[in-house]
């Protein structure tokens, strides 16, 4: 081997490292995450004389045991998520041990990220998302010999709930810029409009947007018993302008309560975000999405950023959604009997779809592929 084969194999073994690394820190954080400890440790203070807390004020606080905690403690400051200084000169623990006395505490940025969902940076969703969809790992591993899929509803809960917490900084803190940047729909949803929200998950795009439209009506649907649930329970009394129905896409023109639905041509607008390419069939969705607007209604359409190549899919984002697509987006679509696009569809493919569909126009109105984020497309019937 040459010294330069040689070094991009020192090169990939290193980044395979990284990768293996990654791993491991998801599942400890993931634990954490779901134990409560990211939360309580953020309570501590984090500056000053009494900073940070002692792996045995932790666990006490938490009714944990204290060796797996004080475990948990060091995995995550090595990991750098957490921070941690010696308090004390070293103590005996016993059986030869020698260990210092140390106190852990979180920074600001820290707790943006590892301790409050409702942070722009919040990460915790993705680590639910992706540990709870490692656990259908035997089930796709026998797809692969089988054909089929998993479908959504047999991923367990922490993958919609996993979805739902990564969504929180998109709809809350960035969705309304989609809709500023997007001036006449904004205008049209400020005088007020009907307004069909497609595969709304627990519901937070359409609460979000009816708090920010009150005029417009907003039905928001998805097939999920699990999620319409949380929609239900999540979207605040007072916003009298939603509703939210089970019922796929496909199904809404024939489901039996028909205050969602006034017959074709129904809404003046609807909004689609990381749906499409999980669907047993998108072009027939679409279709019907096309037949339930008003002749001059719009879609907003948008999915993940990244292409069908994968040489182009290697940046750190697009890498992670090209992996997830074989135990998340192409397993639910092919569970169902669908094609199973997978995550990334492209720009090129997604026109193709909206023509089959008969939609008129496709245009790509906000490409923020550039940060790896999601393509927005606005088709008119
Ligand atoms: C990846 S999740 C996205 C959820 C939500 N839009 C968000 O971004 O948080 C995809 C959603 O599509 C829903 N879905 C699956 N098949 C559907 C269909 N035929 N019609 C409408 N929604 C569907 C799933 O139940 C799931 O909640």
């Amino acid at each position: 081997m040459s010294g330069a084969e040689m070094s991009d194999v020192k090169d990939l073994a290193v980044k395979a490292g990284r990768d293996i690394s990654g791993a491991w820190v998801s599942a400890i954080a993931y634990m954490g995450d779901q134990l409560g400890l990211f939360r309580k440790l953020a309570e501590a203070p984090n500056n000053g004389e009494g900073r940070g807390v002692t792996s045995a004020e932790l666990s006490k606080s938490l009714q944990l045991n204290e060796r797996y905690v004080r475990e948990w403690l060091h995995a995550m400051v090595a990991a750098e998520y957490i921070e941690c200084e010696l308090v004390d000169s070293y103590v005996d623990r016993g059986e030869g041990t020698q260990e210092g006395k140390r106190k852990f505490f979180m920074t600001g940025a820290q707790r943006a990220v590892f301790a409050a969902d409702e942070s722009p940076f919040a990460m915790n969703g993705y680590f639910e998302f992706t540990l709870g969809s490692f656990r259908s790992i035997p089930e796709v591993m026998r797809c692969f010999r089988d054909g089929g899929g998993v479908p959504f509803s047999a991923l367990g809960p922490d993958v919609s709930h996993g979805i739902h917490r990564m969504h929180v900084p998109l709809f809350v803190h960035q969705m309304p810029s989609w809709f500023a940047n997007h001036p006449s729909l904004h205008d049209k949803m400020t005088r007020g409009i009907r307004f069909l929200d497609i595969g709304v998950g627990s519901g937070l795009s359409t609460i979000e947007l009816a708090r920010r439209y009150p005029r417009t009506t907003f039905v928001g649907l998805d097939p999920d018993a699990v999620s319409i649930e949380r929609a239900r329970k999540a979207a605040p009394p007072h916003l009298t302008n939603l509703d939210f129905v089970q019922s796929t896409i496909e199904g809404l023109p024939s489901h039996p309560q028909q205050v969602f639905f006034h017959g074709r041509h129904s809404f003046d607008a609807a909004f689609c975000f990381d749906v499409v390419h999980d669907l047993k069939d998108p072009v027939a969705a679409l279709s019907t999405i096309r037949s339930l607007l008003k002749p001059d209604g719009e879609l907003l359409w948008s999915e993940p950023a990244g292409s069908v190549d994968p040489v182009e899919n290697r940046s750190t984002k697009r890498r992670t959604r090209q992996a997830l697509s074989i135990l998340h987006c192409m397993t639910v679509s092919m569970a169902e009997g669908g094609e199973g696009l997978g995550t990334l569809i492209g720009k090129e493919r997604a026109e193709r779809l909206a023509r089959e569909a008969s939609f008129s126009t496709f245009q790509l109105v906000h490409d923020i592929s550039s940060e790896d984020g999601q393509y927005f497309y606005r088709l008119l019937p």
